[in-house]
């Protein structure tokens, strides 16, 4: 086992683990940070996508012990009332069917909006193709990470 501090939203959580647990199941069951979802478990489908300083990580197949003194960012630390540009455009477009996928979609578009605050379509499609969607709600993903950017330009965020 090994004693870990983890920076979850900005707050630390120190926690006592086995140093190969996946970052996942230390969010879920010990921070007790419900949003980030397991799907595939192998770092194919991004439903447990977090970031980490920033960039979008599978925390399926992160060890925890990776994690520590890094920043993590889950979908619960966005914002406090949906107010992210993001969760914004979200809702506008009606974006989740199950849900299941999204708020591993949501912290890809996050990331990516970051590194790229004006998109084109193509560019959206190749940022977000690691993330998939049973349901197939690709389609207004790229437009709501296309309305986001625009909401961060006008408002940034
Ligand atoms: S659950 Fe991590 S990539 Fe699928
Ligand atoms: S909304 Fe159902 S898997 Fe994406």
């Amino acid at each position: 086992m090994a004693a870990i501090t983890l920076t979850v939203n900005n707050k630390q959580y120190k926690i006592d683990v086995d140093p190969q647990m996946p970052l996942l199941w230390a969010i879920r069951d010990f921070v007790g940070l419900k949003g980030t979802k397991f799907g595939c478990g192998m770092a194919q489908c991004g439903a447990c996508t977090v970031l980490m300083d920033g960039n979008p990580v599978r925390s399926c197949s992160t060890p925890v012990t990776a994690a520590a003194n890094k920043k993590i960012s889950t979908i619960e630390g966005l914002s406090d009332n949906l107010e992210h540009p993001v969760q914004q455009a979200w809702i506008e477009f009606q974006v989740p069917q199950c849900g299941y996928c999204q708020s591993g979609q949501i912290m890809t578009a996050v990331a990516f909006l970051k590194k790229n605050p004006n998109p084109t379509e193509e560019q959206i499609d190749a940022a977000m193709q690691g993330n998939l969607c049973r349901c197939g709600t690709y389609p207004r993903i790229r437009k709501a990470v296309k309305r986001a950017a625009e909401l961060m330009k006008a408002k940034p965020f």
